[in-house]
């Protein structure tokens, strides 16, 4: 099945009614397609995508290494019904226990938030946009300066600190390996000379900012989430854990905010997860506003 340039435009038009900042709707990429009849007799589909990851992959940081992931093709009507079609779908796959159901979709969408809570799917992270917010003036003490790759010995613990939050609050998973992934991943942005900012107080290393740019243009990854343009986007925001709640984040985030800003970006996004309890209200102050969230349940096998 082709998904038709009506499917396409269905969707752009309720994305449009749903949120001004969402970019148009793209093709789904290449899967399985699976579909389910309304009552009115119309159809709605969605693709599913497998991915299986590599135990060396950047992604095995924050997601199950087996993937089943729904690309849904529908406007304002019809997700229970291609939910309860994926659920028979995935009553016939064989999954394991490191794996997972995930489906990206409009924060807004509230109609579908509720079909995937029935479903046993809740929402692991969003993904948050910034645009046009002042940047808010945050005088200290804070150094703050541009990391290089001599400073990989001592961002990686700031790096790992975020992690160690973050996999008791969302998505990420505290793998064996997970601090050579890391640390590679870091050398690699380091390198290829990616903003990454380090946060200095009495020389002490408190702080780390990992950002890196991403155009979002046709064919881009990023055109499926934000609309065209240079935004910022940042990877990793870390306080050392007993520095935490004194305002360094607030200082280190204004320089970001600035640095990214004067490089002609139009926004900033990142992903938080909703049940962190630091993240959430410091990024809604920063102005941040939830644009997509990404459901999931694991494992796999677990969706209802
Ligand atoms: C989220 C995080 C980066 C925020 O950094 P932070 O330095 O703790 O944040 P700040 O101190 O700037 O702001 C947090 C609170 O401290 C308050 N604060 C600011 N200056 C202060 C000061 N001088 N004295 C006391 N409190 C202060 C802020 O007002 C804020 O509280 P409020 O929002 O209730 O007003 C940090 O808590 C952290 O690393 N958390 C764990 C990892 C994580 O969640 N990373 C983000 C993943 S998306």
């Amino acid at each position: 099945m082709r998904f038709t340039d009506g499917a396409l435009d269905t969707q752009s038009a309720w994305f449009a009614r749903l949120d001004p900042m969402l970019p148009a709707a793209v093709r789904p990429p290449d899967g399985n397609v699976i579909s389910a009849a309304l009552p009115d007799g119309t159809r709605v589909a969605g693709v599913l995508v497998q991915t299986r990851l590599a135990p060396d992959a950047m992604a095995t940081l924050w997601s199950a290494l087996e993937v089943w992931e729904l690309h849904p093709m529908l406007g304002e009507h019809g997700m229970p019904q291609l939910l309860d079609q994926w659920r028979r779908t995935m009553a016939r796959r064989p999954t394991g226990p490191d794996s997972s159901c995930l489906v990206t979709w409009p924060s807004r969408d509230v109609g579908a938030a509720r079909a995937f809570l029935d479903h046993g799917l809740v929402p692991l992270s969003t993904l948050a946009i910034r645009t046009g917010a002042p940047i808010l003036p945050s005088p200290g003490t804070l150094q703050v300066r541009r990391a290089t790759l001599r400073d990989i010995d001592t961002i990686l613990p700031l790096a790992m600190a975020e992690l160690e939050y973050s996999a008791m609050v969302g998505s990420t998973v505290l793998r064996p390996g997970a601090a050579q992934v890391k640390r590679a991943a870091l050398t690699r942005h380091l390198d290829q000379n990616d903003p990454v900012w380090i946060g200095e107080r009495d020389g002490i290393a408190v702080a780390l900012a990992e950002c890196w740019f991403n155009e979002s243009v046709g064919g881009s990854w990023s055109e499926t989430r934000v609309r065209h343009g240079l935004w910022g986007y940042i990877n990793s925001f870390s306080v050392a854990p007993s520095f935490r709640g004194a305002g360094i984040g607030r200082e280190m985030i204004s320089v970001v905010h600035r640095e990214l800003a004067a490089a002609g970006t139009i926004g900033s996004f990142l992903y938080f997860n909703p049940p962190n309890p630091l993240s959430t209200v410091f990024w809604a102050r920063q102005g941040y506003r939830p644009l997509w969230t990404i459901w999931e349940v694991r494992p796999a096998s677990a969706l209802r």
